[in-house]
């Protein structure tokens, strides 16, 4: 996955975050390839989850600054979408094989439809896309 300037909220500090997100999907895609498979992708979904706990903190903390209206929804998604993951972490240490394309295929779409459907309405409230 590419990273695009459709993908943009026009804050850099969020679009910045929302990059290496992208890199570390990309990198959880390669890691199907690995010797070391199951411990690799352990790992770098562990990374993923921390990564996106502190991205959401500070995205939170963007929106508090610029007052932005649907703040409490917004914190709401977040919250699901940690959940979520969270599952599927407990899923893999209770050894539920997730097949890493669908594994790939499932955060690419949990992440593009969060930025595209959730996180371009502050950079819209903000009036800067
Ligand atoms: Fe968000
Ligand atoms: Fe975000």
């Amino acid at each position: 996955m590419k990273w695009q300037s459709s993908f943009s909220t026009g804050i850099k500090k969020i679009d910045e975050e929302h990059k290496i997100l992208v890199e570390m999907l990309n990198k959880l895609e390669s890691s199907m390839y690995s010797d070391k498979k199951d411990k690799v992708l352990a790992l770098v979904l562990r990374n993923l989850v921390d990564y996106v706990k502190f991205h959401f903190k500070s995205e939170e903390e963007v929106m508090e600054k610029i007052g932005f209206p649907e703040l409490q929804r917004h914190r709401k998604l977040h919250k699901n979408l940690v959940h979520e993951v969270a599952t599927i972490l407990l899923d893999l240490k209770h050894g539920r094989a997730w097949s890493v394309p669908e594994l790939v295929g499932f955060l690419q779409h949990w992440l593009m439809d969060h930025i595209l459907g959730e996180d371009l309405k502050i950079g819209q409230y903000l009036g800067v896309i």
